[in-house]
């Protein structure tokens, strides 16, 4: 791996705490970094390096995953660390940051490899890419890097935007677009899954496959990001990024090779083969709910009406689901069922898929007992692979399902962060969202934020601690189906 300057802009902010230093310790400690790396913590704060370094400490002693017992490799590691205070408007801070930027690149001797993160509010993702730009940083005689991540604008006017100001600064295969969920271990298993298993492989079609059910529930309500997130929304904030990601993952076709583009091909074609909502239909295959008061854990809950900051007479949607249909030959018949959502009974995602139903004839008489088969792919908090097959009980001789399953047991494998910034140190995004993905996400969604802006799709309520509005039972009922695991 070549070594290179790494730039973290917004690096007193939470996530530099909790994930972003801890990734790079993590990747420090299992030799996963360059030889020489120049770490540059970028922040308004005023603080000095030896500060700089003893904050970098503490976030790992509380956020790492992995224990520091060698006080001379951590310093070795906070060593790599120098401080710069940084106003994003003001242009004579960029060029004091090339400065030392420079000046520890002759002192380490290493090349002009730059990366920089953006750790920072959106609303400064193309200031500071364009001053990058402006102020020389970006000038480098090695390569440079970009590091965002969502939200990649509002809606997708903002997103086009944000995207034509960014490419000025930085080509697009020199953005590194994290979507969080592409880092977790079994979403990127997805891809092995399907195309290492023939046997998986032969079956991923319309002619097996019944219909696709994809999940993401959160037992947390709004917490502390009520300006944020009335403003998002479950749409927004799951559904247009992570959700349509595991999407794509899922119901990608085989790629040629197992490259970056090949894989970003195979999702923008699936992207592309999604039929498009028009804003009338929306409230067909869409249900926006928002959480009552109920009970999670045994333990009353406010509505999302009364979290702190949020406006009570707001119609902003906490949950989302939806019906999805991919027009082409592989998939043309089966329903992709999406759903998402805040103070929910579980924190769960997951991937089911249930398969067609074969059987019915010569198990007529038993058909209650004969179930369909499913596989059940875990992502979080649990990494699971579960098939469900059918079996006759030894003593009855009923048939009855039966479940195959893998657990993932390794508790200490690297976290999303550290194996996307890892990605990002080889030049690998195969996991990082392409701009044309996140463009094809928001022309779909688009229909769906201007229904829900004009009031034309009413919003479902739901007791927190469910499963989530009854409407969203019934949109897989119009097909005959139900979400499976509710239970
Ligand atoms: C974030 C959303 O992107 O993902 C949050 O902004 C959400 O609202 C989080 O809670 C969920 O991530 P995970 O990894 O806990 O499923």
């Amino acid at each position: 791996m070549e070594s290179m300057t790494f730039v973290l802009f917004g690096s007193t902010g939470d996530l530099a705490k909790r994930k972003i230093f801890p990734a790079l310790y993590n990747l420090y400690a299992e030799q996963k970094m360059p030889q020489k790396i120049s770490i540059i913590a970028v922040g308004r704060k005023e603080m000095s390096d030896s500060d700089l370094q003893a904050y970098v400490k503490r976030s790992l002693q509380t956020f790492s995953r992995s224990i520091i017992d060698d006080e001379t490799s951590l310093a070795d590691f906070l060593n790599a660390f120098r401080y710069s205070q940084f106003d994003a408007t003001k242009m004579e801070d960029y060029q004091s940051l090339r400065d030392l930027v420079e000046q520890r690149e002759k002192e380490l001797h290493i090349p002009e490899n730059r990366m920089f993160y953006l750790s920072v509010g959106p609303e400064f993702f193309d200031l500071i890419a364009l001053n990058i730009k402006e102020s020389g940083l970006g000038s480098t005689k090695g390569w440079k890097r970009l590091i965002i991540e969502k939200p990649f604008g509002h809606d997708l006017e903002s997103a086009r935007l944000l995207n034509a100001n960014l490419t000025k600064a930085f080509e697009e295969e020199e953005i590194y677009r994290i979507d969080h969920y592409l880092g977790k271990p079994m979403v990127q298993n997805l891809e092995a899954l399907e195309f290492a298993n023939p046997v998986l492989q032969t079956l991923w079609n319309n002619q097996h496959i019944a219909n696709v059910q994809i999940t993401a529930s959160e037992t947390v309500g709004v917490e502390e990001r009520a300006g944020y997130y009335d403003k998002s929304g479950a749409l927004r904030d799951m559904f247009q990024n992570h959700m349509l990601q595991m999407l794509m993952m899922t119901a990608m076709r085989k790629p040629n090779r197992i490259s970056a583009t090949d894989i970003r091909n195979e999702k923008r074609k699936v992207m592309e083969s999604l039929r498009p909502l028009t804003k009338e239909e929306v409230g067909l295959h869409i249900i926006r709910g928002q959480y009552t008061s109920g009970k999670m854990g045994g333990e009353p809950v406010k509505s999302y009406l009364e979290e702190p900051g949020i406006n009570p007479t707001s119609m902003n949607d906490t949950f989302i689901a939806a019906e999805l249909w991919i027009d082409n030959s592989f998939w043309s018949g089966v329903p992709f069922y999406i759903r998402t959502g805040k103070r929910m009974k579980e924190k769960s995602t997951r991937i089911v898929i249930e398969f067609k139903d074969s059987s019915q004839d010569l198990y007529k008489d038993q058909h209650e007992q004969v179930a369909p088969n499913l596989l059940i792919i875990e992502i979080n908090p649990n990494e699971n692979v579960t098939l469900q097959l059918n079996s006759k009980h030894p003593m009855t001789g009923e048939v009855e399902p039966i479940k195959v399953n893998f657990t993932s047991n390794n508790k200490d494998v690297p976290e999303a962060y550290e194996r996307l910034i890892y990605d990002a140190f080889r030049g690998d995004s195969t996991f990082f969202a392409h701009w044309n993905e996140v463009e094809l996400a928001w022309e779909w969604v688009q229909p769906i934020i201007d229904a829900f802006s004009e009031g034309s799709v009413p919003l479902a309520h739901y007791e927190s601690g469910s499963y989530g509005p009854k409407e969203a039972d019934q949109l897989l009922q119009n097909t005959g189906f139900k979400w499976w695991l509710d239970e």
